[in-house]
């Protein structure tokens, strides 16, 4: 039988808590900035599935190379019972990894991590359909602050993909790592997507497509606070802008405001004021080399196991253990 359940783990209120705090904090912050996860409601969740086929945003299609070439090697390395995917499966990634261990004989739950609950039924409920005999359990909390894995069904495999950990800055990405260290015994594995450093003009178009999508989805956080928070942005009067930051080595993602506006926050009784030119930071997305990666894992505890790039070495995939 079809099987999928679904464990809150955060509160009704989560979102409306979390997204207050974060854009007070972030639109009171000098620079200011706002969190990416904001970005993901329904119309930023199209507008990303819509980059991913773009040309210039090579990330998707690049993991999925890996993962075509490589997921038999990443079940025999594992003999996973459980897969845990830090995001809600949506993706054909997940069914290159569901069918591997299932081809292995090996697999029993799939567990979903995601902080959308509709992301989470609809890919969960779509999984359990088409992996019959497979329990399907989602999991409502948002990985980045509280992982909360069930504790049965080892060896377990918590996959993280797409290079979402390049969204998190150094700090955070270390505690996270470190926190889901702690959430895994001996024989369970990670594995890890991480987009790679390249040359800054290929960096920059993958963020800053010709057809202006991902203007659009950075835009969109915008009409996100308009309608959440009731505050009077006017999208048009910012301008999108991607730029590389080879110290850093990430992109940077940010809203360039247009003229000098003041910007009403009335569910925060927080009017916000941009001068001409001034910068909102709307994500970063760091860039790594295989050293970082192994250095990042080796400080959580985590020993890098295997490492893949696909062909042309723009996407790294690397397997850890504890
Ligand atoms: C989904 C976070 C991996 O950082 O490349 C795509 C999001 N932002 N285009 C990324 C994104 C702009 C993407 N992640």
């Amino acid at each position: 039988m079809d099987t999928f359940d679904l464990t809150r783990l955060l509160p009704a209120d989560h979102f409306s808590t979390a997204l207050r705090h974060d854009v007070r904090q972030g639109l009171t912050a000098d620079p200011k900035r706002l969190p990416p996860k904001w970005f993901y409601d329904a119309r930023g969740s199209e507008l990303f599935e819509e980059i991913t086929r773009l040309p210039e945003y090579y990330p998707t299609r690049a993991e999925r190379a890996i993962l075509t070439a490589r997921a038999g090697e990443i079940a025999a390395a594992t003999r996973a019972r459980t897969l845990v995917e830090l995001g809600s499966g949506s993706s054909e990634k997940t069914r290159l990894l569901l069918d591997a261990l299932r081809s292995l004989d090996t697999l029993e739950d799939y567990v979903p991590v995601d902080v959308s609950e509709s992301a989470l039924t609809s890919a969960g409920a779509a999984l359990a359909a088409e992996y019959p005999g497979l329990a399907v359990h989602g999991v409502l909390a948002d990985f980045t602050s509280r992982l909360g894995l069930p504790p049965e069904g080892g060896p377990r495999l918590v996959a993280f993909l797409g290079g979402t950990l390049g969204n998190l800055l150094p700090k955070e990405r270390a505690a996270f790592l470190r926190g889901l260290r702690a959430t895994l015994d001996p024989g369970d594995f990670l594995l890890l997507g991480t987009d790679l450093v390249k040359d800054p003009a290929v960096l920059v178009a993958a963020y800053d497509d010709r057809a202006g999508v991902t203007a659009e989805f950075n835009r969109n956080v915008l009409n996100v606070l308009n309608r959440e928070l009731g505050a009077d942005f006017d999208p048009t009067a910012f301008e999108h802008v991607a730029l590389w930051d080879p110290e850093q080595e990430w992109i940077e993602m940010r809203l360039r405001s247009l003229r000098a506006q003041t910007v009403k926050i009335p569910a925060l009784d927080l009017p916000v004021h941009f001068d001409r030119g001034e910068e909102l930071r709307t994500e970063v997305s760091a860039k790594f080399r295989r050293e970082r990666v192994a250095d990042e894992l080796t400080a959580a505890g985590l020993r890098l196991t295997h490492w893949w790039t696909d062909p042309e070495g723009r996407f790294g995939l690397s397997l850890s253990a504890p």
